[in-house]
């Protein structure tokens, strides 16, 4: 039988449980990305029937990580972002995303102004998983009917997490959900 949604959740907690640090995310970046090789898995969460925008597939009641299905029909290109205090790793379901990594360049964390520069830059491509770890700074672009699934240490609502106008340097916290 194919590997699940289900198998991948309880798969997310025991390994989480056991190492919640960055070698148990690697384990749940390699476990996304069986999880992504299953066309069943695709078609009935990132399908064309499938309702657009948001959905929280999975939230663990106890250790907190969510896994959610990003279900887009328009191209968007991000301003750069963290996660605030939490990771999360981006699998492609379908079309692709371009991920640029940027780091500050300034004195750092506090003031409400930031020098980027862009250190990586990559596409990802369906059946694919990346890991963005705490406090990393990262934006995403993609086409039309690009769809992913990603998984965060905590649900973001309830952390504070910043976006950064590159053209004005003007750092900015960020309301729910306002970006990925
Ligand atoms: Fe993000």
């Amino acid at each position: 039988m194919s590997y699940d949604l289900d198998q991948f959740a309880s798969d997310c907690r025991a390994i989480l449980e056991r190492d919640p640090g960055p070698a148990g995310r690697e384990q749940v970046r390699l476990k996304l990305e069986q999880l992504l090789a299953n066309q069943d898995f695709i078609e009935k969460y990132c399908g064309e029937h499938v309702p657009r925008g948001l959905t929280v597939l999975y939230e663990d009641p106890d250790l907190g990580f969510q896994i959610l299905a990003h279900i887009n029909d328009k191209a968007r290109v991000s301003p750069p972002h963290d996660h605030g205090a939490s990771w999360a790793i981006y699998g492609q379901a379908t079309h692709y995303t371009d991920m640029i990594e940027w780091e500050r360049v300034d004195d750092g964390a506090g003031s409400d102004q930031a020098k980027l520069e862009p250190v990586k830059k990559y596409r990802l491509l369906p059946g694919h998983a990346g890991t963005y770890e705490d406090g990393k700074i990262h934006s995403i672009d993609y086409p039309d009917y690009a769809r992913f699934i990603r998984v965060t240490g905590t649900n973001l609502d309830n952390i504070q997490r910043v976006r950064f106008d590159l053209a004005s340097g003007k750092v900015h916290q960020m309301t729910p959900q306002q970006a990925t």
